[in-house]
């Protein structure tokens, strides 16, 4: 766990910014390629739309104008960037990482470029990550992204039902910068339980094989996301309270103290579900998950900046982000605003 304290250098959110891919995919037309329909999707993730990247386009495309918005609102320009931080489970590439690609596409000169892979807790983990050079006062900006394109690695016919109408494309990106002032990041609390690895996996390519991939794997369907819906559900809802009331204890904290929980947008039944166990009202958990689906890494950067954009964020307000997905990982970080 990260201590609580806003003395002495650490960071606050100075800027954020979100870019979907234009393409909107509605339940309707996934009913058109899989046995499925819009009534089943929405009583059973809160889901009516997605967006899907077009053909070529990668997580670095849709992470520019995030950046570059997340850059005008902080005021900053590349030049006062020390450190990117990329969370994406799905780079452009195996090899290099798209903050590389992101560093040079957008002239950041020769920072450093740190991509994480930690799922749906990417973001938060990021966040943690910022945090603690911040604290140490080796970097004053950092730039940290949630990016993700699920939809070219989710199987689009009645085999992939059960996953692939859930995920959805789109990038989200925060500038995290020094300052000395009563605001900014109070803790963040990361978990990881690997022995559920296989409960939401994507398989290959691996490197225990050789090849990678072959084409038998292709025909068995291996290369894409499978997910234990109902064991991811049964954890979710057990996690996500547990590590939101971790941030309200290490910050002598209740419920009633916070103004906003920005929740990772994995399903509308486990934030209601949440904010039940959580004895809290469901609009303290902000959703738009009807609008984008479940984005990973992107979805709490995207949700913030829209709750942001929707006046629901004021200075001085306290802020949780808190995620849980494959590893299991799960994770919290309690912010003033
Ligand atoms: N459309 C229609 N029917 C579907 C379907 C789809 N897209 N996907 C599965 N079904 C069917 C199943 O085949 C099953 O049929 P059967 O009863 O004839 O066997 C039936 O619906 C119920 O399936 P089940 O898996 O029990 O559904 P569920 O109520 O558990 O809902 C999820 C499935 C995926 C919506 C649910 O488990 C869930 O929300 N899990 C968490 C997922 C999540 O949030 N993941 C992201 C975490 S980061």
């Amino acid at each position: 766990m990260t201590r609580a304290h806003l003395d002495g250098i650490h960071a606050y959110l100075s800027g954020t910014g979100y870019h979907v891919p234009e393409r909107v995919v509605t339940n309707d037309e996934l009913a058109g390629l899989m046995d499925t329909s819009d009534e089943w999707i929405q009583a059973r993730t809160g889901i009516v739309t997605r967006r899907f990247a077009a053909e070529g386009e990668g997580v670095a495309d849709l992470a520019i104008p995030a950046v570059e918005q997340a850059l005008r609102a902080a005021a900053l320009t590349v030049a006062d960037i020390d450190l990117i931080i990329f969370a994406t489970t799905t780079p452009d590439y195996s090899a290099p990482g798209s903050g590389c690609l992101i560093q040079e596409r957008m002239g950041f000169g020769e920072i450093g470029a740190l991509d994480i892979r930690v799922q749906c807790s990417g973001f938060v983990y990021g966040l943690s990550i910022a945090d603690q050079y911040i604290r140490t006062g080796t970097y004053r900006h950092i730039l940290l992204i949630g990016a993700e394109v699920q939809s070219t690695g989710m199987n689009l016919s009645d085999d992939g039902r059960d996953v692939s109408i859930i995920f959805g494309d789109g990038a989200g990106a925060v500038i995290l910068s020094a300052t000395k002032e009563d605001r900014g990041i109070l803790s963040s609390h990361l978990h990881a339980q690997g022995k559920y690895a296989k409960d939401l996996w994507l398989e290959l390519p691996s490197s225990r094989r050789n090849p990678r991939v072959s084409h038998e794997d292709l025909d068995a369907g291996r290369q894409w996301l499978k997910m234990n819906g109902k064991e991811v559900f049964r954890h979710a809802v057990v996690r996500f309270p547990q590590v939101i009331r971790e941030a309200l204890d290490a910050n002598n904290l209740s419920i009633e103290d916070i103004a906003l929980i920005v929740p990772h947008q994995a399903n509308l039944r486990i934030s209601q579900e949440v904010s039940r166990r959580l004895n809290a009202p469901e609009e303290l958990l902000y959703s738009n998950i009807h609008k984008y689906g479940n984005t990973t890494a992107a979805s709490i950067p995207i949700a913030l900046a829209e709750a942001i954009a929707e006046g629901k964020i004021k200075p001085g307000d306290l802020v949780i982000f808190a995620a849980f997905g494959s590893g299991f990982t799960w994770a919290s970080a309690l912010v003033k605003w």
